[in-house]
């Protein structure tokens, strides 16, 4: 009992206290502060208190001279210095970057251009080859508007390994200039080097030229019809650990440091394009992926932007998911025909839509479009294959993902209705009908002819009726 009364009243006491302490505080301040900016007016002080203030003076400096190395720099570590300057450079980057971003300028109008200039840059391995496809249906199609001047081709060479490894740079600079002068580019797949490869570690294109071209969005529909699958995801292209990927910091031998990045402008430009699509396209779910309960401030950042754009669009329903339970339902059948349009940044989007081409038939079926503002870019999402030029087989690779990426090219250019008809002829060329088969290798067709196949099958006046009896 008696404890506890003591318990009672000790904090009246201290508060007593503190506040004597308080007002003892508030006496000493004013003349502190004065002795500091009027030490010549007032210079009368008692002797005791100025002997103890040399005495703290002499232990401080005592103490800071036994850590000289602590003075050199704020940490005390060169190491850790060099990584917080390089940090510090990444940040200001990344600032400007937002700013930039605030500035941008409106979606271009492809209705008001002539000609609108596509490039077809080859890449690696086999992609000359499938890219060659790929633009043979797409002069097809645009075969009018070629003629008339509307629509340009336009090769574009010079974005290969060796090429990229000779100058060191991820795109040559002429080659970067020439994209440029483009409005959409047929991109065919691209060798990133790593370690081990040949090839000096340069970035890899396809994430160099998303940067240069600010091609914020990469769309990647995945459609299984019989299974109920129908998925558009929104990948964005720009940001995450991709941001700067190349540029992550290794504190001496044994500490590596990379850096995500998530910007709320940025977050903002990929989470409406998606609502876009989905109100243009009749969609009523947006589902977003992140890992926010664990990567709180940038996963937080884009699951808190895409909430707020979700108001704007009432009429669409906006779940979350976090990328771990969102990868298992993907192989949920009763869940994952309820999934639409899937909005998600740079990485998650890399590793789940390649899980979700898998349904597909792989990533080799699938094509992606990385669109921007001012650029846009197709191509296929899967890689350059070296080995089947090595075993002189390239002219046997699908060219049915670059193809894709053709029909999503034509959509965004101002031909939905032909990106749609070509997209039917791909299901029946490469899903159902399968006239021809494509095997790799001189057992099956070659690009040439299944390319071939796809525009014979093109030309048939009953290819809805087909397709959709194909459906049934
Ligand atoms: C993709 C690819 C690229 C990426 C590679 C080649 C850098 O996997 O387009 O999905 O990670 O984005
Ligand atoms: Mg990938």
């Amino acid at each position: 009992m008696a404890k506890r009364r003591k318990s009672t009243k000790r904090p009246a006491r201290t508060s007593a206290r503190k506040k004597l302490q308080a007002k003892r505080g508030a006496k000493r301040a004013k003349p502190k502060s004065q002795k500091k900016t009027k030490k010549a007016k007032k210079p009368k002080k008692t002797k005791k208190r100025t002997t103890a203030r040399k005495a703290t003076k002499k232990r401080k400096a005592a103490a800071r001279a036994k850590r000289p190395a602590a003075r050199k720099t704020p940490t005390g570590d060169t190491k850790v210095e060099k990584a917080a300057l390089h940090f510090g450079k990444l940040l200001a980057k990344q600032l400007a970057r937002v700013q930039r971003m605030k500035r941008e300028e409106d979606w271009i109008d492809f209705s008001t251009l002539s000609p609108i200039v596509i490039g077809v840059c080859g890449g690696d391995g086999i992609g000359p080859m499938i890219s060659r496809q790929a633009e043979r249906v797409l002069e097809h199609l645009l075969r009018m508007e070629k003629a008339t001047g509307k629509v340009e081709f336009r090769t574009i060479e010079g974005l290969t390994i060796e090429r990229r490894a000779e100058v060191g740079k991820p795109i040559p600079d002429d080659v970067l200039a020439e994209l440029k002068k483009c409005h959409v580019i047929l991109k065919g797949p691209t060798t990133t080097p790593r370690k081990g490869d040949p090839w000096p570690n340069i970035e890899s294109a396809n994430v160099a030229m998303r940067k240069e071209l600010d091609l914020f969005a990469n769309v990647r529909p995945v459609k299984v019809p019989e299974q109920g699958i129908d998925w558009t995801f929104y990948r964005e292209n720009t940001e995450d650990v991709y941001a700067v990927g190349s540029e992550g910091a290794l504190v001496g031998d044994d500490l590596a440091v990379d850096f995500k990045v998530i910007t709320r402008p940025g977050s903002e430009r990929i989470i409406r394009a998606a609502f876009e699509y989905a109100r243009k396209n009749g969609k009523r779910r947006v589902t977003v992926v992140t890992k926010a309960n664990v990567v709180k401030t940038t996963d937080g950042l884009f699951l808190r932007t895409a909430q707020d754009i979700a108001e704007e669009y009432p009429e669409i329903e906006c779940d979350d998911w976090y990328i771990d339970i969102m990868t298992a339902k993907l192989v949920d059948p009763k869940r994952r025909t309820q999934f639409q349009v899937l909005v998600l940044p740079n990485l998650y989007g890399d590793i789940l839509t390649d899980e979700a081409a898998e349904f597909q038939g792989g990533v080799g079926t699938a094509g992606a479009a990385n669109i921007g503002k001012r650029y846009a870019m197709f191509e296929a999402i899967h890689g350059s294959a070296p080995r089947m030029v090595q075993e002189g087989r390239a002219q046997y690779a699908d060219p049915c993902s670059m193809i894709r990426a053709g029909a999503m090219l034509l959509s965004h250019i101002g031909y939905p209705e032909r990106a749609r008809k070509l997209e039917m002829a791909l299901d029946i060329c490469g899903q159902y009908e399968k006239r021809l088969v494509m095997t790799g290798r001189d057992t099956g067709a070659s690009g040439t002819e299944f390319a071939d196949y796809v525009m014979e099958t093109l030309a048939d006046p009953g290819l809805e009726e087909c397709w959709r009896r194909y459906q049934r």
